[in-house]
């Protein structure tokens, strides 16, 4: 299982990359409100041929502000999860244990970052973006499963932030700077993460018996429900500060099309690119190859 994953080796590539939150928003770094601030591959707002141009892109940013709150929520839980997984590994190999605190310590920094992009876009958008929450609850949620449940649900996580700046947005010339530099620098980070939760997976799975291994590959599929369940809620209020922000009266067809939109965007966006994601089906694959036949029958449904 991609045995060219070392501790050693993302501990080396994460202190190369080392940026600061301060280096990256605030200041002179503002959000530019005139551009588009995620990739259309993501937002996938111009299908909505019933909105100007400026909606679109009004539409897009509000994709942007939920982005970057459900980074943080789910790295509300994915924090605990490696601190605690650290915490079981403090002896043996030194690299494992300070590429498991790096990994802890850049998450954290993230969940900061995520936070300054938003009190940056709130600032400066105009009207108020609500989403779902409270994160507590999530991670709460999240947390009872079991840890390689858990791990496969960030492993998913992990894959598909690269998915999003690699097909998206590292050739994309059209959107706001600031908001490709937060998306650049995230992934710098999570090129790493992702290494280190595939060696972390495969060492929570070589501790577990077969029915452990059936329980983990349910619970990812409870945690992806769980997830899509706020995203259903999520896309009302996405759909709802359009109208706040536009001041605009969609007919009764023009919001249910923006609605199906938004919930179809969403869904790839957070399910299917990394349901979808090749490294990811090739680690699931290896730990129970009729789980990998079971996320791709599931993956249309969120692609
Ligand atoms: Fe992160
Ligand atoms: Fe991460």
């Amino acid at each position: 299982m991609q045995n060219n994953y070392t501790y050693q080796g993302a501990l080396e590539a994460s202190e190369r990359i080392g940026w600061r939150v301060e280096d990256i928003i605030g200041g002179e770094k503002r959000l530019d409100f005139t551009k588009p601030f995620m990739p259309e591959s993501l937002a996938q707002v111009k299908r909505l041929s019933f909105l100007t141009a400026a909606e679109q892109r009004t539409l897009n940013q509000i994709r942007g502000h939920e982005y970057l709150a459900m980074f943080g929520l789910v790295e509300e839980f994915i924090l605990p999860y490696v601190v605690d997984h650290a915490r079981s590994q403090l002896s043996g190999d030194d690299y494992r244990v300070r590429a498991l605190l790096q990994f802890a310590g850049e998450e954290a920094k993230h969940i900061h970052l995520f936070k300054r992009f938003r009190q940056e876009f709130e600032a400066g958008f105009g009207s108020k973006c609500d989403f779902i929450g409270p994160a507590e609850d999530v991670k709460r949620f999240v947390l009872s499963h079991s840890p390689l449940g858990v791990g496969i649900s960030i492993l998913h996580i992990e894959w598909m932030t690269l998915r999003h700046y690699i097909e998206g947005v590292r050739d994309n010339q059209d959107l706001d700077p600031q908001f490709k530099s937060l998306l650049k620098h995230h992934w710098l980070e999570e090129s790493q993460h992702t290494k280190l939760d595939t060696l972390i997976v495969k060492a929570v799975a070589a501790d577990c018996t077969s029915k452990e291994i059936d329980q983990a590959f349910q619970e990812y599929a409870e945690i992806g429900a769980f997830l899509d369940n706020g995203i259903k809620q999520q896309t009302e209020f996405d759909v709802e500060s359009f109208m706040n922000a536009t001041s605009r009266n969609l007919s009764k067809s023009e919001r249910e099309e923006m609605t199906a939109a938004v919930l179809k965007a969403m869904r790839w966006t957070y399910l299917g690119t990394g349901m979808t994601h090749r490294d990811f089906l090739t680690t699931v694959e290896k730990i129970k190859p009729e789980a990998r036949k079971q996320i791709e029958e599931m993956a249309p449904a969120f692609c």
